[in-house]
């Protein structure tokens, strides 16, 4: 089926809905905008999306999960600059009165970068374009900040402020002396999190693309500011290839250059080794949950495009049939921006002691106060007088400190400078993050709507979702040929044996078993058993291919092991077929 087709999204859309993948929320009483129910195939096919994420993060990368709380206290977003900043632009339309976001009215009406104009600047710009709800042209606007962060209460009283998060991220910024400790004070290592995040997006109206409660899946990997460029495994993904579309390529309007991530890095066009990595493994891991390499691009943030502590970002862009190229992942080198953040705010340093191989010799001069002399003079303020001579820069005349709001000129005479080589073993520095964050509920959405498909059966229209046997809900579907003679109880017991083996099995005895294939088709199982008269006789099932639809016979015993197999991709189909 075409899938740059614009009712592509409908159709899956409507089969989502209709085959218990995804509905809107709370139909009822009429749904929000927004928000989604994952429905019994659709929370398994998700469960499956993420545990590949994990498959990735956790067991390849060595990052434990942590969980941490959805809402956290305003203090926490204060310091991360979410309070005074996370916020998009916005504009009411005169004539509907719908709330819409200013940049996607600018983009719709073609005017060139909106994000980076003054509230000013873009109304005047609006003023000619069209509202997105009713069509009308705007006239004048005022263009507005609207933070999108929820915010609520913690506790009776309405004393304090809390906030829904707006990302994963800052639960393991804020967490980071503890994980530190975790990981042994050693660089590098990271935490991982998968989790609810919640904005509260202007206008969204594009199905799981802005929600505005969503799943992310975060990695932040705290590294020595000076590492950034020896990832120790690069060479897992030194030769990796793909398309990147790089800020030079985009203001040249050229389009993406395949390259290896060596040469990237060693071309100065990804910043360093440990995003060129990153950049890697998420093509890997979106390839292998059924995303088409020919439908995957990387996209560079431009200059002024970037965040303002971010010295390099890319986002994996998913093409998507009904909204053009879709950001799905962005991969940030955010700096030591959050660390030091939180450092300030909190009073805890967010820092690691770093040990040279050797202890360095560092030349220091210290003022040695002559204790005596200074106690009977200044008898009470003596003590915080040695106290501010320590860090003091004597001169000719002695040193001025300040004592509770007094200036005291200490004379030379009352201390000695003694220059002094001393042995330094190490030093303290503030980690850079390096993060790659992912949406899961556009990674779902990208799955479903590449696996759409039409072709032909038996005659008929088929419908197929192809897909890949390890994101399927259902990975198998058992069907007595008729539900009697003994098929039907034959069948409930494979199906029985395949849960045993943990693979969700699926039985179905009711109506033909052509219908019976057309549906489980349409949800995606990729292999079906059909137990038949022959069964009876010699203990074989046909085990059919979704996607050729071709069928081979094979010992009821065997089928755990095969089945397994076929569903971790250990074998494929075609080795069946003789
Ligand atoms: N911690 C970095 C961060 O949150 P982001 O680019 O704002 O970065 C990361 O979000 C990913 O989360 C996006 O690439 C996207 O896949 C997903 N995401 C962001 N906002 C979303 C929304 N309103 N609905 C669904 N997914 C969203």
């Amino acid at each position: 089926m075409k899938q740059g087709s614009e009712d592509v999204f409908e159709k899956v859309m409507d089969l989502a809905k209709r085959r218990g993948f995804i509905w809107p929320t709370s139909e009822c009483y009429g749904a929000v905008a927004g928000f989604i129910d994952y429905g019994p195939l659709g929370a398994m096919m998700k469960r499956r999306v993420e545990n590949i994420w994990r498959h990735f993060y956790v067991l390849q990368e060595g990052y434990y999960e942590i969980e941490c709380p959805t809402i956290a206290q305003e203090a926490v977003f204060i310091a991360s600059g979410h309070v005074a900043g996370f916020a998009d632009k916005m504009c009411q339309c005169p004539h509907c009165k719908e709330f819409l976001r200013a940049d996607h009215v600018a983009d719709g009406g073609g005017v060139k970068n909106p994000s980076v104009m003054q509230n000013e600047e873009l109304s005047l710009e609006l003023a000619s374009c069209r509202c997105l709800a009713c069509e009308e042209i705007l006239g004048k606007v005022e263009v507005f900040q609207f933070n999108l962060m929820f915010s609520t209460t913690i506790g009776p009283g309405s004393q304090r402020t809390g906030y829904l998060r707006p990302e994963t991220a800052q639960g393991m910024f804020v967490d980071f002396t503890r994980l530190l400790r975790f990981y042994r004070d050693k660089l590098p290592f990271g935490a991982v999190q998968i989790g609810k995040s919640y904005r509260n997006e202007i206008s969204p109206r594009q199905g799981m693309i802005r929600l505005r409660e969503f799943t992310q899946a975060e990695a932040e990997i705290f590294v020595h500011p000076s590492c950034k460029n020896s990832h120790p495994m690069f060479r897992r993904y030194a030769d990796y290839t793909m398309p990147l579309l790089t800020y030079v390529r985009q203001e040249q309007c050229e389009p993406p250059v395949s390259m290896s991530m060596r040469e990237a890095v060693e071309k100065g066009i990804i910043a360093n080794e440990y995003v060129a990595y990153y950049v890697a493994l998420t093509h890997q891991l979106l390839v292998q949950t059924g995303i088409k390499p020919d439908r995957l691009r990387f996209r560079q943030h431009l200059p002024e495009e970037r965040a303002h502590y971010a010295t390099d970002c890319w986002d994996a862009e998913v093409f998507s049939g009904r909204f053009g190229w879709v950001e799905t992942v962005g991969i940030a080198d955010r700096t030591d921006y959050d660390l030091r953040a939180h450092g300030d705010a909190s009073g805890t340093p967010m820092t690691v002691f770093i040990q040279y191989d050797e202890p360095k010799k560092v030349p220091r001069r210290r003022i040695i106060p002559n204790m005596s002399v200074l106690g009977r003079q200044y008898r009470t303020k003596a003590k915080a007088i040695f106290t501010a001579l320590e860090s003091a820069t004597p001169g000719p005349s002695g040193v001025c400190v300040e004592v509770d709001g007094e200036k005291i000129q200490i004379p030379p005479d009352l201390f000695e400078i003694r220059d002094e080589i001393v042995d330094v073993r190490g030093e303290d520095i503030v980690p850079h993050v390096i993060e790659p964050s992912y949406g899961i509920d556009r990674m779902c959405y990208a799955v479903l709507e590449q696996a759409y498909d039409e072709d032909t059966a038996d005659g008929e229209t088929r419908i197929v979702m192809r897909l890949l046997p390890q994101i399927a809900p259902v990975q198998v579907a058992v069907l007595p040929l008729m539900a009697r003679d003994d098929m039907d109880l034959i069948a409930g017991e494979i199906t029985r044996t395949l849960h045993k083996s943990g693979i969700l099995a699926e039985y179905d005895d009711s109506g033909a078993i052509g219908r019976r294939y057309r549906r489980q088709d349409e949800i995606g199982t990729p292999f079906a058993i059909t137990v038949d008269y022959e069964t009876r006789e010699n203990n074989s099932v046909t085990l059919r291919e979704r996607d050729t639809m071709k069928q081979v016979r094979i010992p009821i015993t065997k089928l755990p092991e095969t089945v397994g197999a076929l569903l971790t991709g250990n074998i494929m189909f075609s080795s069946l077929v003789h």
